[in-house]
């Protein structure tokens, strides 16, 4: 039997272009959904799901992630000596449940390239990847990763990778994967036949989107190893993961629930939109953003 993963890599050294100017010098991970910072949220979900090692891999400009992370007990002492418990409780990320590992990729040549850097920390263990500027919002954001875990043990899976149901005409920003037959009902793994990066508008084979989160086995570091470089230079993530599929490799996808929601910030108008559902869901202050914003829609 397979151990317990424990391991995940979290890529962060993207440049953020879309997100310019906010992002000119602050790492698109590090900006704010709600009182959090976007990459505090994955943190604390793969601490959730009891991954205590992480390796981030930042780049230039990205020091102020490593700060985020670092434990700070003045802080703690002085906020424990004000009786602050709610302010120390969303610091809770920082009381030694998982360790931080760092690497940084100083030259973005694409996500497939970001997390072969991490193959020494990984060594030979099965380890989770989560994108550092994506966010799962459930009822309990760690419940995706666990089960995929699960699954990935059980069926010796070399990947297994979450997927969302996109809009048909949306099909073309997100990698799409190929099934055989009906689509799976959420939760269930089902065996990929293909995947394809951003497919030209009409030639999506499905609707179903890669959504940020992946269970693999260290075959994927042979697989971005082989991976050539795509037009613009840079080692994509599901072309490896389609070197696997063609190699034969048992591949799955895992469809997250309608109520299991993948948020990505990528551009503004999804960081716009996650903004004002994380700040709506808000257990101390989504009150008052539900007033403001019922105030406001008289208005529009
Ligand atoms: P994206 O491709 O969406 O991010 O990568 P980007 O390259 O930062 O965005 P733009 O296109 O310039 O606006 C998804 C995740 O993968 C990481 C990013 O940091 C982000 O968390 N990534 C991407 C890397 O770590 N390295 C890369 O070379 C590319």
């Amino acid at each position: 039997m397979a151990q317990q993963i424990t391991k995940a890599v979290i890529p962060a050294a993207g440049l953020g272009t879309r997100l310019l100017p906010s992002t000119k010098s602050q790492p698109k991970e590090m900006l704010p959904v709600g009182r959090k910072p976007i990459l505090q949220y994955v943190v604390e979900e793969l601490q959730a799901a009891a991954l205590r090692q992480i390796l981030i891999i930042t780049g230039r400009r990205k020091r102020v992630i490593e700060d985020h992370f670092d434990s700070d007990p003045q802080l703690v002492l002085a906020l424990e000596q004000a009786g602050n418990e709610t302010v120390l409780a969303d610091l809770a990320y920082l009381e030694g449940k998982s360790r931080f590992f760092y690497t940084r990729q100083s030259t973005p040549k694409g996500l497939g390239h970001a997390i072969s850097l991490g193959a020494d920390f990984v060594d030979s263990d099965d380890f989770v990847v989560a994108l550092g500027d994506s966010l799962i919002a459930a009822e309990d954001p760690a419940a995706p990763l666990q089960a995929m875990m699960d699954a990935h043990r059980q069926l010796r899976a070399t990947a297994i990778v979450a997927v969302e149901k996109v809009p048909s005409e949306e099909a073309f920003r997100y990698g799409i994967v190929n099934i055989d037959g009906e689509e799976p009902p959420p939760g269930e793994p089902v065996a990929m036949t293909d995947i394809v990066e951003k497919p030209p508008t009409g030639t999506a084979p499905t609707t179903l989107a890669v959504a940020a989160r992946y269970v693999f086995s260290p075959a994927i570091f042979e697989a971005l190893n082989r991976t050539l470089p795509d037009k613009r230079g840079e080692i994509q993530l599901t072309d490896a993961i389609r070197l696997l599929i063609h190699k034969g490799e048992p591949v799955y996808a895992w469809l997250l629930s309608p109520d299991q929601r993948r948020y990505d910030v990528g551009n503004f108008e999804s960081y716009f939109r996650t903004f004002i559902d994380f700040a709506l869901a808000d257990e101390r202050y989504g009150y008052l953003v539900r007033k403001y914003i019922k105030a406001k829609a008289y208005e529009l």
